[in-house]
């Protein structure tokens, strides 16, 4: 094994110790990316997901968004998180109807378990992909499960939000670094800046943008 290989798999190991030791060592109303209720995205997704559609939510960790779909019920949903921890407490929280939705537990670089999707739902993961090979990996996943005509909805940092999240660097992206980001197999539909407060009372400036897969 060459000594880039070794780095690869200490990177990645890494980014699942680090999740792990998040989901367990903080209550999910702690984390700083906590929100009460995923009132963006709904609003999104009432109007780009259609009756019965395919929705995975990458990254969703302890997000109330699969509790608002699953009650809605209409929907064919997944949550991705590489946090088992995560997963566990979302599924504990929905109780029974934790079986009406689909989980993986994976790195969204490199999971092989991605079917077809109308909506891929994103906030607050894309900008910690720093790294232009795990960028490229997410995007291949993207473009590949997401059906003609599908929406990418996602939600990063900002230029003018903060450096790190979680401790870790991130990318920031406006709406026109994130169009360039993706290239032209997707355009623009919508974006808009959004202010998050923390459960520290801090504020937290981000990117909104959602896509149509052309
Ligand atoms: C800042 S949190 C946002 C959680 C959720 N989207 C929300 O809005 O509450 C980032 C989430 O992405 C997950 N994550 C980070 N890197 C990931 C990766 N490479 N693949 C899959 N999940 C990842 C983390 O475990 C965490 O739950």
């Amino acid at each position: 094994m060459d000594k880039s290989q070794l780095s690869s798999e200490k990177t990645e190991l890494d980014r699942f110790a680090h999740w792990e030791n998040v989901y367990s060592s903080k209550l999910t109303t702690e984390v700083s990316w906590f929100e009460t209720e995923p009132t963006t995205a709904l609003r999104l997704l009432e109007h780009m997901l259609p009756q019965g559609g395919r929705i995975i939510d990458v990254g969703g960790g302890a997000s109330f968004l699969v509790d608002r779909l699953v009650s809605k019920g209409t929907w064919d949903i997944t949550v991705l998180d590489i946090s088992s921890t995560a997963i566990e407490h979302t599924k504990r929280r929905l109780g029974d109807a934790e079986s009406n939705v689909s989980w993986i537990c994976e790195d969204i670089t490199e999971t092989r378990q991605l079917r077809t999707y109308d909506v891929w739902h994103d906030r607050a993961v894309f900008h910690f992909l720093t790294n232009p090979i795990d960028r490229q990996a997410y995007l291949d996943r993207l473009n590949e499960s997401l059906s003609s005509g599908g929406y990418f909805i996602v939600a990063t940092f900002s230029p003018d939000g903060p450096e790190k999240c979680s401790g870790l660097p991130v990318c920031r992206y406006s709406p026109e670094e994130l169009e360039a980001t993706l290239g032209c197999e997707f355009r623009i539909v919508t974006s808009s800046q959004h202010n998050h407060l923390t459960p520290s009372g801090k504020t937290q400036r981000f990117t909104l943008a959602a896509f149509q897969k052309v």
